[in-house]
């Protein structure tokens, strides 16, 4: 743990809320700032930001101290205390319970489940790259990075082609943020919900439920007693929530990064092995989750910092992965970092990521696609293109896709 933390409330104006950073980039220069002269920030009266690595790590790792709360992020104002048991997600069920009921996700993406789908996202990739070569400039976004995470979790929770579209238009609108009790739910409940709740009806009344996720949550036996119906959905639309909008994430960096950079592209066509590092450093350089949030259960004292029972801890996933007491020159993207791997992308500890491994096999296999497919990728004249640092928004990444000759 670091030494010279200063804890002089409100010296460093931060806000890591701020929506321009969506559109504008993360602020790299005002991190390595914090970084350097207030690790532990205070942001406002009982809450907190961690930027460096070892204090991000630490908290991750001490999940009795820091409680994952996603509350606030989905529009629940009043505290995780006040939303139905049935309705927390995933990572906010306190131990053992989260770790009996994380072995159901960790049933859906196996290694043997991730080599079934390899050939239909291969598959689905050179589709689309059929599809847009019909046009003479295409959004990479839209019709290539986002209609992929959609493919990838429809196929893989065993549902129809018709939930592809749901879960693009899910990641679009917000619905994937919002719970029952959200303040900005409808009164019917999330559009999810309402699906996912008709999908559970229908595999209930079967005599052998044939969704195989579903199954397995109907099937289980967490604490002594079998799920109800609206713990399922809650836990299918965490999956949702957590799989499309962050590898959407992920992949459009990418791609954004390969319109923009002709020399990389280069680089990867002449050496294929580079690809995994390539998804590796935008991984670190890049965080598709540049935050994540917890309570504080205890009063803890963190880099000279002291924080109360309650407060609010938002831990700078994507700030540890540029922090130069790891990673030398950690705003360059950099395809030669020996330790490129220690990057936490994907978080840390108990609450590490279910679908990382999922995640890299469709950025491998769609950065590879249009490797194989195409002679360049080019920026379209005239387009304004989303600044590469930073995690983006929906803005769209305009290309026209040259073929081999
Ligand atoms: C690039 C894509 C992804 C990124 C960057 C990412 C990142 C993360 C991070 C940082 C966490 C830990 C959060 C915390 O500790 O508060 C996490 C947890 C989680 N992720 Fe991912 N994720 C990605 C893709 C996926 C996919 C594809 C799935 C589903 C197949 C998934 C399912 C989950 C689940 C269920 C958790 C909660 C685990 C727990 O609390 O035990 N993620 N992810």
């Amino acid at each position: 743990m670091a030494d010279e933390g200063c804890v002089d409330r409100g010296e460093i104006a931060f806000d890591p809320h701020d929506p321009r950073f969506v559109d504008d980039g993360v602020p790299f220069p005002m991190l390595a700032r914090i970084r350097q002269e207030q690790p532990v920030l205070p942001l406002a009266e009982g809450a907190w930001y961690l930027s460096r690595y070892d204090d991000v790590v630490s908290a991750l790792s001490d999940v009795e101290t820091f409680r994952s709360d996603l509350s606030a992020i989905t529009g629940v104002s009043t505290g995780l205390e006040t939303i139905p048991s049935e309705q927390l997600y995933l990572s906010e069920i306190e131990e053992p319970r989260h770790k009996e009921m994380r072995q159901l996700f960790q049933a859906v993406v196996t290694p043997s489940r991730l080599r079934e789908l390899e050939k239909a996202l291969e598959h689905h990739c050179h589709q689309l790259i059929d599809a847009m070569l019909q046009a003479p400039s295409v959004d990479l976004h839209e019709q290539y990075a986002m209609a992929i995470p959609a493919f990838a979790m429809a196929r893989l929770m065993g549902f129809g082609d018709d939930a592809i579209a749901h879960f693009m238009a899910w990641s679009w609108d917000g619905t994937l943020m919002q719970r029952p009790c959200s303040s900005t739910a409808p009164p019917g409940g999330p559009r999810s919900h309402v699906y996912f709740g008709e999908a559970v009806a229908v595999q209930r009344r079967l005599p052998v439920p044939t969704n195989p996720v579903i199954a397995v949550m109907i099937d289980a036996v967490i604490e002594g007693r079998r799920l109800s119906d609206a713990e399922i959905v809650t836990q299918l639309h965490f999956m949702i929530q957590a799989g499309v909008h962050t590898t959407r994430s992920l992949l459009v960096h990418l791609v954004n990064r390969l319109v923009q950079d002709a020399a990389l592209w280069a680089q990867l066509q002449d050496d294929r092995s580079l690809v995994p590092l390539f998804v590796e450093e935008s991984l670190r350089r890049d965080a598709p989750v540049q935050r994540t949030t917890r309570r504080c259960t205890r009063d803890v004292v963190l880099n000279g910092a002291v924080m109360r029972a309650g407060d609010c801890v938002e831990i700078g996933i994507g700030s540890a992965n540029h922090d130069e007491r790891l990673f030398a020159d950690g705003d360059d993207f950099l395809l030669d970092r020996g330790n490129v791997r220690r990057h936490i992308a994907f978080g840390t500890g108990s609450h590490f990521c279910p679908g990382a491994g999922l995640a890299r096999l469709e950025a491998r296999i769609m950065v590879a696609a249009l490797l194989d497919r195409l002679e360049r990728l080019e920026p379209v004249e005239g387009a304004i293109y989303p600044p590469l640092p930073g995690s983006l928004g929906h803005q769209p990444i305009p290309a026209r896709l040259v073929c081999r000759p």
